[in-house]
């Protein structure tokens, strides 16, 4: 299977690319909805419950890992690396990147994403080192997850709010802005509508599905390994109130989901 784990429910808008492009494929899914978020949290911490999700999901049947969530591929994903030496894992942040610097022609380029994901400047330190010449510009949105969960996406105090976070973006003319967070993907419309201009609006969760693809056409002991079925597999660490329908209006499909324990 292939295990995709998330601090909860927006994770699922990386699984939906997942199954769009490896419809074969089956999926198991975790997300960590007792503990989350996870982008207002220490690194010490983001790393200890991205380290329970991955084994979890290994315990459970899973060959490869996908990281959705942008704050643990931010702040985890060399250290889920070093200690799953012999599983392949991919994360969000390297996918949206390596497109965000294909497509940008100005060399400015915008990052949003929580807490956590922009203060680890992973992402501004990764594009330095494909290309000096791209400026990074980042702005911490924290306000984005909660509306997007509570379905306030087409609110004026959400359209306020996605404006007063992107006006600094308007001001430097970036022409590519990743979307660097897992929920963001269900807030474009409001975040195109905030630039106000035509820019590249990259979703991570699209490459990694593009990343993953290319991976186990080139790998085909490792895609052998993987179970063909479309009856995927659905944990989480809590069922919070409207995550049901939350996780259904996301995926576009019925899905059955189990409550388990990391401890
Ligand atoms: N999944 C998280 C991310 O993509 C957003 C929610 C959280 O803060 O846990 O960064």
């Amino acid at each position: 299977m292939i295990g995709i784990f998330d601090s909860g429910v927006g994770g699922l808008t990386v699984a939906r690319q997942i199954i769009k492009k490896l419809p074969e494929y089956q999926i198991i899914y975790f997300g960590d909805t007792a503990r989350t978020p996870y982008g207002n949290k220490s690194k010490e911490t983001i790393i200890k419950y991205a380290i329970q999700d991955t084994k979890f999901l290994l315990k459970n049947g899973a060959k490869i890992i996908v990281i959705a969530c942008h704050t643990a591929s931010a702040v985890a994903a060399s250290e889920l690396r070093k200690k799953f030496p012999d599983v392949p894992i991919f994360n969000v942040v390297k996918a949206g990147l390596i497109k965000a610097e294909r497509v940008t022609k100005n060399k400015k380029v915008g990052i949003i994403g929580t807490r956590a994901t922009i203060f680890s400047q992973v992402h501004e330190n990764y594009l330095k080192k494909i290309d000096k010449d791209i400026k990074v510009y980042t702005e911490a949105c924290p306000l984005i997850v909660p509306l997007v969960e509570e379905d306030w996406i087409n609110r004026p105090e959400t359209k306020k709010i996605v404006k007063f976070y992107l006006k600094p973006f308007r001001k430097e003319k970036i022409d590519t802005l990743v979307l660097a967070c897992t929920h963001y993907p269900l807030a474009k419309e409001a975040i195109k509508k905030a630039i106000k201009r035509k820019i590249n609006i990259i979703d991570p969760g699209e490459e990694v599905a593009k990343e993953v693809d290319l991976f186990l056409k080139n790998h085909p002991i490792i895609e052998k390994r993987l179970a063909k079925s479309k009856k995927h597999k659905f944990f989480v660490s809590d069922i919070p109130f409207k995550f049901q329908e939350f996780s259904e209006k996301i995926l576009d499909q019925k899905i059955k989901v189990k409550q388990i324990s990391l401890d």
